[in-house]
């Protein structure tokens, strides 16, 4: 007990947890439906709509499937989507990334259509979806991942997809200048004012593993290492942030999120400009699976998950979770 009243017996901070009302009014991080971006995968066909076994509740959905879910998270409030593609077959450039008719840019004309601007529509920019070996970028003769030659192509892209109706471009590449290349090809084209949320601090992570069953993207020799960082480093993140910063990104973000809530935290501190984070297919993956067990509350998770990446520093999150937050949020659970 101290003597100068500060502490035991006068302060006592349960007080404050007595009342359901109480905790309401003191509560310091909240969920908002628009805090929230819904990760969509478009493929080839129509009335396609197929589970992901490792993502149960997240599909593969063809182009008119992917309109009637885009009214749905708009009809729960969601701020937006972020679309990946499945291309009907794939080449050593990738360039079902950025043909005028490549699967995201059908699905971003598509519902740009029939939802106007009800939904705000992210498009990722990158290679691995498309190209025949699975890499982020041009593989060299001697298996090397090019980092210059990509970043024509990645330009590309995202012009196709500004063209086709895209409000962000978010490129999750991870090959160096791609930010400055990608900004002047938009400003080139027109797109000045499109915004660009940077996978800037993006991890060579296991937790992107059922994202690669469902994208059907995982390379086929090698991984991602010579691009994506290293889990160790924490340092390189604040570089990698300041050099995305400088090269023009509008947004920043954090990805995969619940093992980086320290790397989130300190980007926060540092910088002024509006963060994301990623709860990657692998933390859903894992809390769908422990909750279809019985071993956690799935409901319950969900929201201690998603509320930590907030606290963390997150301004708004990237989940498969959405939906299913959103209804909760809705219905005032
Ligand atoms: C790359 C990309 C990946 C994810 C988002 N964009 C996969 C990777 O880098 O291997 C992972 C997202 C997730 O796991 O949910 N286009």
């Amino acid at each position: 007990m101290q003597a100068n009243g500060t502490g035991f017996p006068q302060r006592r901070p349960r007080r404050l947890r007595m009342l359901p009302k109480v905790r309401d009014l003191v509560r310091e991080t909240n969920l908002r439906t628009t805090d929230l971006i819904y990760p969509l995968f478009a493929c080839p066909g129509s009335g396609v709509r197929r589970e992901i076994s490792s993502m149960p509740g997240v599909f593969n959905l063809s182009v008119d499937q992917i309109v009637e879910e885009c009214r749905a998270v708009a009809d729960l409030g969601i701020v937006g989507v972020i679309f990946f593609g499945i291309p009907e077959s794939k080449d050593e450039q990738g360039s079902g990334a950025w043909s005028e008719d490549g699967i995201v840019q059908q699905a971003l004309r598509a519902v740009t259509e029939a939802l106007g601007d009800e939904l705000l529509l992210v498009a990722d920019t990158c290679l691995c979806e498309y190209t025949s070996h699975g890499h982020c970028g041009v593989v060299s003769p001697s298996g090397e991942i090019e980092n210059d030659s990509t970043l024509g192509l990645l330009e590309k892209t995202a012009v196709a997809q500004a063209r086709a109706g895209a409000d962000i471009i978010a490129p999750s590449d991870m090959m160096d200048g791609r930010i400055g290349a990608i900004r002047r090809a938009l400003d080139g084209d027109g797109f000045a004012n499109t915004p660009i949320l940077s996978y800037a601090v993006k991890y060579a992570s296991a937790f992107y593993g059922p994202f690669r069953d469902a994208a059907q993207g995982a390379p086929k020799f090698g991984d991602r290492k010579s691009h994506q960082m290293d889990p160790a480093n924490a340092r390189e993140a604040i570089e990698e942030a300041r050099l995305d910063l400088a090269e023009g990104a509008d947004m920043l973000m954090v990805k995969p999120a619940m093992p980086y809530l320290d790397i989130l935290h300190e980007l926060r501190r540092r910088f002024d400009v509006p963060l994301a984070a990623y709860q990657v297919s692998g933390e859903y993956a894992m809390l769908k699976a422990a909750g279809a067990k019985g071993w956690l509350d799935e409901e319950k998770v969900m929201w201690e998950s998603t509320l930590a990446i907030k606290r963390a520093g997150a301004d708004f999150i990237l989940s498969y979770f959405a939906k299913d937050l959103a209804r909760a949020i809705n219905e005032g659970r």
